[in-house]
């Protein structure tokens, strides 16, 4: 779960290096480093051990007029958080200079048998063994294209790679289940682990298939596409819609917050997508899936929460049964036939995921991937795709694209279940006019917070740890909640359906310990609240008027809640009280310690 990028440029290539490292810093923050091709023939090589920031520092008094070079932001597996451990590595000569993502599972071997021809190893890191493949393979008299797929057919696991040869400037690619892209433009070519490193920088992009190898000569005719050795036609050419605006923050202090800000109009935009054909079964038609007797939904972290509440959706709608699959665990996981698998995830890239869909799918249960991203290995790979249209999100902590999630599997949710006769149609339509509602639920809800929860979270700072309780359709969003205060807070989180506090989890409350409640309408919780209370726990609800912060829409609040829907807008002060407790404790909400955004590994 790195980012890697290159640039063969008519100008200077650090600049746009620098930029997309930035932008991929997402992806890892262990550290960052680029080699640049001197005009001497030579390599510059740059790594820190701090952010991208200052890596641009360090390449300030660049006067190597470089126009091609590579890079790389690490988030660290193999060997501790170094500068020797820092991306690019070099092979023995030092004129290959090799970026990596991805796991390389054999490296160990490999590099024992490199050793044992010789070849030195500068780091600890699993990719180390690429360039020394690769330049065994350049003794043995391949040209550098087939040096990489040579050395590409050693390695297990997973990889996008950039090669970057000093002597001539030639720039070489391949991936094996690991996202890049290749984008052009009259400045050059870009390479990159997603789109937006490059978005303003080129029009179009092709995303590399597990296979390719492509090569950029330094004199700018077409990139020449391999596979094993032989020549394929290239990806189909895509139109890069990201913008630079959307990649901004603009005036606000981190992405986080403009990420949650932003879910009122995520909401409008997935409505308006989906809304105008659901009476007719779009968008589940078009998908041209078959009739399920059945779901399962498959994803981690807070996808699995979106993906565990649509689940719930098609229960109450329908009756329909269902089950929820950690991806890393899908191995234990045995479903029956017409099992509509829906892999849910924010990147398509996360590993655990893919693994977990090669698993499941059978003839009989084909796979709908629900991803934010439908240029990912996960789109590709899966029999259908809807995607969530939340725009890019760069805060590491998933905020919109859960809001996203959620909404895209109901809109798919109501199409499937009347398109296939089991809601009728007069309850589709009435569902549809609830979800009208949405957008503004979200909007209050966010005002309610803004208002409400920086003052509760100020007189927070202080706890060890936290518990979240809801009932019934609000038990998820409290799991939602406490995974985002984990993430961003560095303290325990736990969350639980209210009735089995006093099955054990009781004992964790002592005077002051915050238990936030997600205050539905289930008579039940105020004996749970009590309980808490009992014990001196202090009890924050997140409720309807009257509680500590009045977030949920419903009588006498101007929006009324879409009760089968469950409490979406609860995750809004979720969401900012997460946000506010790191604030307070000095973190950096958008790039929470040992956290990546693309899980690539497993
Ligand atoms: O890209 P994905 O949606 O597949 O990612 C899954 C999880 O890694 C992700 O949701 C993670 O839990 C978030 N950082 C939580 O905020």
């Amino acid at each position: 779960m790195c980012g890697i990028i290159a640039a063969r440029l008519s100008g200077a290539a650090a600049p746009a290096l620098v930029e997309g490292l930035a932008r991929l810093e997402y992806r890892g923050y262990d550290s960052a480093g680029v080699a640049l091709r001197t005009g001497a023939g030579g390599l510059r090589v740059v790594r820190t051990i701090e952010r991208v920031a200052q890596l641009e520092r360090l390449l300030r008094d660049d006067d190597t007029l470089a126009t091609t070079g590579i890079g790389h932001t690490r988030w660290a597996t193999h060997g501790g958080v170094t500068e020797r451990n820092a991306h690019p590595h070099r092979d023995c000569s030092g004129e290959l200079a090799v970026v990596h993502n991805g796991i390389v599972e054999n490296a160990a071997a490999l590099r024992a048998e490199l050793e044992e021809r010789g070849h030195r190893f500068a780091s600890e890191v699993d990719s180390e063994v690429i360039p020394h493949l690769i330049e065994e393979a350049r003794q043995h008299g391949l040209g550098l294209a087939d040096a990489v797929g040579a050395a590409a057919s050693r390695l297990e696991g997973a990889w996008a790679v950039v090669v970057l040869d000093a002597e001539d400037g030639r720039v070489v690619a391949t991936a094996h289940r690991s996202p890049l892209v290749l984008g052009r433009s009259i400045d050059g070519d870009l390479l990159a682990s997603d789109i937006g490193a490059i978005a303003g920088r080129v029009e179009s992009f092709r995303a590399l298939r597990s296979g390719d190898v492509v090569e950029l000569d330094p004199l700018g005719s077409e990139p020449r596409w391999t596979q094993g050795g032989r020549a394929v036609a290239a990806p189909l050419a895509m139109p890069c819609t990201v913008s630079n605006e959307q990649l901004d923050r603009g005036d606000y202090p981190d992405h986080m917050a403009k990420e949650i800000d932003e879910q009122p109009a995520v909401a409008e935009r997935v409505l308006a997508e989906l809304l105008p054909g659901i009476a007719q079964g779009e968008p589940w038609r078009s998908l041209a899936l078959p009739d399920f007797r059945r779901i399962a939904v498959v994803a981690c972290g807070t996808s699995l929460h979106a993906g565990i509440a649509i689940a719930e959706v098609f229960g109450r709608l329908a009756g329909i049964p269902s089950t929820a699959v950690v991806a890393s665990e899908a191995a234990s996981t045995y479903l029956e036939e017409q099992t509509l698998v829906m892999a849910f995830s924010q990147s398509g890239e996360t590993a655990d995921v893919l693994r977990a869909v090669e698993m499941l799918r059978t003839p009989g249960n084909p796979v709908l991937a629900i991803t934010n991203a439908p240029h990912s290995t996960l789109a590709r790979t899966a029999d259908a795709v809807l995607p969530c249209h939340a725009g890019p999100e760069i805060g590491v902590a998933a905020t919109k694209t859960f809001t996203a999630q959620v909404l895209t599997g109901t809109g798919l949710a109501l199409a499937a279940l009347g398109a296939t006769g089991r809601m009728p149609r007069e309850r589709v339509l009435a569902a549809v006019e609830d979800l009208r509602r949405v957008p503004e639920l979200l909007a209050q809800s966010l005002r309610v917070a803004d208002r409400f929860v920086p003052g509760i979270a100020g007189g927070l700072l202080d706890a060890h740890g936290f518990l979240f309780l809801a009932r019934g359709a609000g038990v998820v969003y409290a799991a939602e909640g406490a995974l985002k205060l984990k993430e961003l807070s560095y303290r325990w989180a736990e969350s639980y359906p209210a009735g089995e506090l006093k099955h054990g989890p009781l004992a964790l409350v002592e005077a002051q310990t915050p238990v936030i409640v997600l205050d539905g309408a289930d008579a039940r919780l105020a004996g749970n609240i009590a309980e808490v209370g009992a014990r001196g726990g202090r009890v924050i609800r997140i409720g309807g008027l009257g509680a500590d912060i009045p977030a949920l829409g419903g009588s006498p609040a101007p929006i009324d809640a879409v009760d089968w829907l469950g409490p979406l807008e609860s995750v809004v002060p979720l969401q900012v009280l997460a946000r506010e407790i790191a604030l307070g404790l000095g973190h950096d909400v958008d790039k929470p310690r040992n956290l990546a955004k693309s899980v690539t590994v497993e």
